[in-house]
């Protein structure tokens, strides 16, 4: 039996799908910027882009030499999750020897093509090697803080996202956490632990959560990690994100999915469809899911589990949106189709917790100035990520307008009291008070309405400021 069987299997009975496509047209919060596209995008990226959302995939390192492979990947997806490469059992595979070579090279293929990426994943019951669950408890706290912070350190500065925790809760009605390694030794505290340790090794990346069957708001697993997501918000637990695996059976998502989405959404962090696939690939199915999250302001992306049905893990299903030769299935078009005809502007990058010793509380998004309209370059628009006393963190997305740009500065005039200290997927240089930042080789080049984004850390306090990008 299949490892999918055999952990999701229990989820025969996906919800009927009544009322998602009604209630498309449900508030969505716009910034104003994006607002009207002008011509519908032909790939998945460039359309989820429009929308400030990106459009991602697994990819294993082994297929990256295969052309027929990469061209879809370079053309189709703005994000990549390694589907094994960075699991414990290959990154270290006993103790203290870290093996980051397979990722590696996930990565550098991602930043030679303008992709950003998701780490995935550092504390997971499966793909464990024996030698940590055979670890006494004290050893096994050690094992596991070293192995977030080397993995971290190891990525810094070239992850959007963390998957910190994959799959702590349990199936069926209890809503509690699964039996593993890390609870059955460490308690419920793993998981809060984990997150704290993940701020400590990268303050800027995106700490998730990540699970399955936590799609219907119903479903005891759902009010779990709920639970478990409110309290660490109201305690300053650092978590700025929750993915929803969304491994559907043929029927889809529940009905109840962006309701779900959009009630985690509202306790203060970003969510993400993390590993769709659909069994058959229905088109009311994929369009019923990927319109949830473009009718909720704070999901701002989706990736799919494979490329091609001959890539998925779940093969014998065709889930996935090309077929085993390459081709777009139908399925292609309608995601397609209902990327392009979204409206607003997702606005994730709010992020809380307790970072460099202070306490943050979830600061702002917005402050959009543009730049080059008409025939122009780009447009960039800035959003606080994370302030402290003293202190903050900036994200600016730069995204192309209706050309292909191959270069791009975003120039703007700090406040009094503001010096930037560290800029990350951009190259800074100041005189006074003017800043700017151009691309690095891998982000310069966009395709029309293409985003990538750029990060710093400053001192101050953070304002929100007018840019100009060219
Ligand atoms: C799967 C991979 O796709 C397979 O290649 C591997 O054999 C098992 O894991 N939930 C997750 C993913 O978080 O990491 C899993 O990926 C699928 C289920």
């Amino acid at each position: 039996m299949s490892w999918f069987k055999r952990e999701h299997g229990g989820r025969s009975a996906v919800a009927a799908i009544t009322g998602l496509a009604a209630s498309a047209a449900l508030a969505v919060v716009g910034m104003g910027t994006f607002a009207t596209h002008a011509a519908a995008a032909g790939s998945l990226g460039s359309a989820a882009a429009q929308s400030g959302r990106y459009f991602g995939t697994a990819v294993p390192a082994g297929k990256l030499g295969t052309s027929a492979y990469s061209t879809i990947l370079d053309r189709e997806f703005t994000m990549i999750t390694p589907e094994n490469e960075m699991k414990w059992d290959t990154t270290e595979p006993s103790r203290g020897n870290f093996n980051f070579g397979p990722a590696d090279q996930i990565v550098s293929h991602a930043q030679a093509h303008g992709q950003r990426m998701r780490g995935h994943t550092l504390v997971w019951h499966n793909q464990l090697p024996s030698w940590v669950s055979n670890l006494s408890a004290s050893d096994l706290q050690s094992a596991m803080d070293n192995h977030i912070t080397q993995e971290m350190t190891h990525y810094k500065g070239k992850i959007y996202a963390w998957d910190v925790v994959n799959e702590a809760f349990a199936d069926g009605g209890s809503g509690q956490h699964r039996s593993s390694p890390f609870q059955d030794k460490l308690g419920n505290g793993f998981i809060e632990h984990a997150f704290r340790t993940a701020r400590s090794a990268d303050a800027n990346a995106k700490l998730c959560y990540n699970d399955y069957n936590i799609e219907n708001w119903s479903d005891a697993k759902t009010q779990g990690v709920y639970t478990m997501v409110k309290d660490f918000k109201s305690r300053g637990v650092p978590i700025d994100c929750v993915g929803f695996q969304s491994h559907f059976g043929n029927s889809g998502p529940p009905s109840s999915f962006q309701t779900t989405l959009s009630n985690f959404a509202a306790l203060g962090v970003d969510v993400q469809l993390t590993e769709l696939d659909i069994a058959q690939a229905g088109t009311t199915q994929y369009t019923n899911t990927v319109q949830a999250c473009l009718n909720v302001a704070r999901c701002t992306g989706i990736t799919v589990w494979g490329i091609r049905d001959s890539d998925s893990w779940r093969s014998g299903d065709n889930p996935l949106l090309f077929d085993s030769n390459g081709n777009a299935k139908p399925a292609y078009t309608s995601v397609l189709n209902a990327l392009n005809s979204a409206t607003g502007t997702a606005t994730g990058g709010t992020s809380s917790g307790t970072t460099n010793g202070g306490t943050t509380s979830g600061t702002t998004t917005g402050g959009t100035t543009t730049g080059g309209t008409g025939g122009g370059a780009c447009t960039a628009t800035y959003s606080t990520t994370n302030s402290w006393s003293g202190g903050y963190q900036g994200e600016v997305k730069v995204t192309a307008g209706s050309a292909a740009i191959s270069g791009w500065t975003v120039r703007w005039t700090l406040s009094s009291g503001q010096s930037i200290t560290q800029v990350w997927s951009g190259t800074l240089s100041t005189s006074g008070s003017a800043a700017s930042v151009t691309n690095v080789s891998y982000n310069g080049s966009l395709q029309p309405s293409a985003s990538t984004t750029f990060g710093f850390l400053a001192n101050g306090t953070p304002s929100t400021p007018s840019l100009t990008c060219s």
